[in-house]
């Protein structure tokens, strides 16, 4: 919406040579029955076709519905945030209107193309605290998915590497805590912003609310600290560029299909009484959300398992397109349930978030070339030709963590005293999904977050065709709690905007903002103008063995079915209070090694 999509620029991008990418099913070599079939190779996925297919003996196959991330420039470029807007790689959802929102629907992004929403997303890399892991430990009484035991897989993802600038990053972060040997390339900023050496004062005057964190990283998150982003230096590192290059596309034992929707699974008989779910149905016509199409329909099955990775909101429908879900809404539609169980597509959890803007007195925002085709073109130049500039950054800035500390409307809802309540987020310009870029200006934006929100929203099915876009209602602000954080959140960056730090810097608010002037405006302000920070979770809830709520088990195999796995967002029990898309490689490092224990695969 703010941010121009270049995607056909002409530039010049490494297309590397590929092996087994396939984009049309009569491609795939005939004879080939495959071990595993996963399906939706976004953060989980990409994890899960890597690691099953190092053993050459074990066959994979990887479906996705969008096509090939190489060369869209969109997906490489860090600073074209085309996340933000709904572009060609997006499955381009709307959510159902929004009690919270005061009624709006708003856009719901989520990527289609390899990589799935780690190719779209802002980048920002987030471990999570070392009480959110425990509580996941302790929520599916599993000891594996605990902080110490779940160390081994984050270095596995990690591979810390230097900024594009090669500035010293010394008082950056902890270099200690950090592996420069796993898959997604990780690095901090690699280009100034005019307010950088004002947030490390903010971090002394504001001490007591806002210490400085030199690693958010490490476990325990509150305070404000450099953002780690999963940036290779000066371009995207995601789930496609990492767990995809070309070194694991070439094994012959591991084939890609993109242009692959997956519309329902099939029931493949019975085993010890429990339905067995082995065969993926899916068409290579390239269906819009919301388009219909009666061409032919392709069957293909797993002789150990397929894995579902379609993400919260694609995970739910296809377990509901295939009779597994609430017995009733399913009939409601002529669905025949299969398993009836109603936590599928329940409990859906999402960040609400808000852009709140201020003027600056600087020249030095990217509002200059968000506002001014000719220099985007000329950053995006320098950028191919140095990989150097603004554009080698997310837009993110500087993150900051923190709690609330009681809450009147209800318990306490994060795992523990070191887990934040909300999220601020600087940014050097005007970043909004929901007030239109002013022609002209200087900006900064502080996005203040909702990361341990109490409000459960659903994902249920709009109709049985597998291309329309499920009802989705992340059920955003949708509790007091919830209002209560925001308010709280956007009280304490009008304070850090009233610091001594941020004088002769920060000129005044925007009008939305600085209308806000009393708690029932305040109230107006948040529900007109908060959205997403995309982090739908929690749809398909891993929860004990033999426990009576939950769809899957600990090591996300779907109770009572056969031959199914779940590795996604879907499967976190409660949502990470923190940016989720590491969480989810995580869950796809240790989903990898319990499944090759499983099979005895080594
Ligand atoms: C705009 C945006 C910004 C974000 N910013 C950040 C950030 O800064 N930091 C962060 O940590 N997280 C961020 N996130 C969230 C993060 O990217 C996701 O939480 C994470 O990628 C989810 O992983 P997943 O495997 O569950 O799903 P995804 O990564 O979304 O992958 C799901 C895949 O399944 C495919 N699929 C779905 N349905 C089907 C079907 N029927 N047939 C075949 N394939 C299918 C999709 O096309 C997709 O490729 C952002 C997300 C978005 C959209
Ligand atoms: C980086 O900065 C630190 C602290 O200022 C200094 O001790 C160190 O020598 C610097 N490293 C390099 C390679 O310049
Ligand atoms: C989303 O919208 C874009 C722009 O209109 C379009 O190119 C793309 O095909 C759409 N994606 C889907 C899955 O409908
Ligand atoms: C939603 O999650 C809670 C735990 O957070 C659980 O008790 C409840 O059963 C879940 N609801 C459904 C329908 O699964
Ligand atoms: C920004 O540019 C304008 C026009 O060139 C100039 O008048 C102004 O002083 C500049 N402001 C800053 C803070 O550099
Ligand atoms: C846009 O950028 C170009 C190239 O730097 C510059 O010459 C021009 O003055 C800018 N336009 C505006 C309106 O600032
Ligand atoms: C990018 O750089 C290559 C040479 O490395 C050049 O051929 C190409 O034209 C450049 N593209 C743009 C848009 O600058
Ligand atoms: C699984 O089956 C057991 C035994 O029949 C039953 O008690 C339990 O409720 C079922 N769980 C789900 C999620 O269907």
């Amino acid at each position: 919406m703010h941010f121009i999509s270049y995607s056909v620029l002409g530039l010049t991008l490494p297309l590397a040579c590929i092996a087994t990418l396939y984009e049309r099913a009569d491609q795939l070599p005939a004879s080939t029955s495959y071990d595993f079939i996963i399906v939706g190779a976004g953060a989980g996925g990409t994890v899960l076709a890597n690691r099953l297919s190092d053993n050459p003996g074990t066959t994979v196959l990887l479906l996705e519905a969008g096509p090939s991330n190489l060369g869209v420039t969109d997906a490489i470029i860090p600073m074209l945030p085309q996340g933000l807007a709904v572009t060609t790689y997006d499955w381009n959802y709307t959510t159902t209107p929004q009690s919270g929102f005061a009624g709006r629907s708003i856009e719901y992004p989520r990527g289609r193309l390899l990589g799935g929403s780690t190719s779209t997303n802002t980048m920002a890399y987030t471990r999570a605290s070392s009480e959110e892991w425990d509580r996941y430990a302790k929520l599916t009484g599993d000891s594996g998915w605990s902080w110490k035991n779940m160390q081994k897989y984050m270095l596995m993802n990690e591979k810390f590497v230097p900024s594009a600038d090669g500035h010293n990053r010394t008082n950056q972060y902890n270099p200690a805590l950090h592996s420069t040997t796993g898959m997604v390339s990780i690095s901090l900023p690699g280009y100034p912003h005019p307010f950088d050496s004002r947030i490390i004062e903010t971090t002394k005057e504001l001490s007591k609310d806002w210490p400085f964190n030199l690693d958010m990283n490490s476990g325990s998150m509150l305070g404000i600290g450099w953002p780690q982003q999963s940036i290779d230096a000066f371009a995207r590192s995601s789930g496609a560029t990492a767990y995809l290059a070309p070194q694991y596309l070439a094994r012959k034992n591991l084939h890609v299909l993109t242009n692959a929707h997956v519309t329902r699974l099939i029931q493949t008989g019975t085993d010890s009484g429990k339905p067995a779910f082995r065969s993926v149905e899916y068409t290579t016509a390239d269906v819009p959300t919301g388009g219909t199409s009666t061409g032919p329909r392709i069957t293909v099955s797993a002789k150990k398992e397929v894995i579902l990775a379609a993400g919260a909101i694609g995970t739910a429908q296809i377990l509901k397109l295939s009779g597994i879900g609430p017995q009733k809404e399913l009939s409601a539609l002529g669905i025949k349930t299969i398993l009836n169980n109603p936590s599928v597509g329940a409990n859906l959890t999402d960040h609400p978030l808000l852009s709140n803007i201020f003027y600056v007195n600087s020249n030095d925002t990217f509002d200059t070339f968000t506002m001014n085709g000719t220099l985007i073109a000329e950053d995006i130049a320098v950028w191919n030709a140095t990989h150097q500039g603004p554009l080698v950054d997310s837009p993110l800035a500087h993150l900051g963590w923190a709690r609330v500390p009681s809450n009147p409307y209800g318990a306490d809802t994060t795992a523990g005293p070191t887990t934040p309540h909300y999220e601020i987020l600087f940014s050097n310009g005007f970043l909004s999904s929901t007030t239109p870029l002013p022609s002209s200006g200087h900006f900064m934006t502080i996005v203040t977050a909702i990361t341990s929100p109490a409000a459960r929203g659903s994902v249920t099915l709009k109709s049985t065709n597998p291309f329309d876009q499920p009802n989705i209602d992340p059920n955003m602000l949708g509790t007091d709690y919830d209002m209560y954080l925001m308010e709280s959140a956007v009280t304490a960056i009008l304070k850090i905007a009233a610091a001594n730090a941020w004088k002769g810097y920060i000129i005044k608010p925007f009008e939305d903002l600085a209308a806000a002037t009393t708690p029932a405006k305040l109230k107006a302000y948040i529900q007109a103008k908060s959205a997403t920070i995309f982090h739908p979770a929690c749809t398909a809830a891993m929860s004990p063995k033999g426990a009576s709520w939950g769809v899957t088990d600990p090591d996300g195999v779907v109770k009572n079915i056969s031959g199914l796995r779940i590795i996604d967002a879907s499967i976190l029990p409660v949502i990470p209070s923190a940016h989720p898309q590491a969480v989810i490689y995580f869950l796809g490092e240790r989903g990898a090694a319990l499944v090759k224990q499983q099979y005895g695969i080594n």
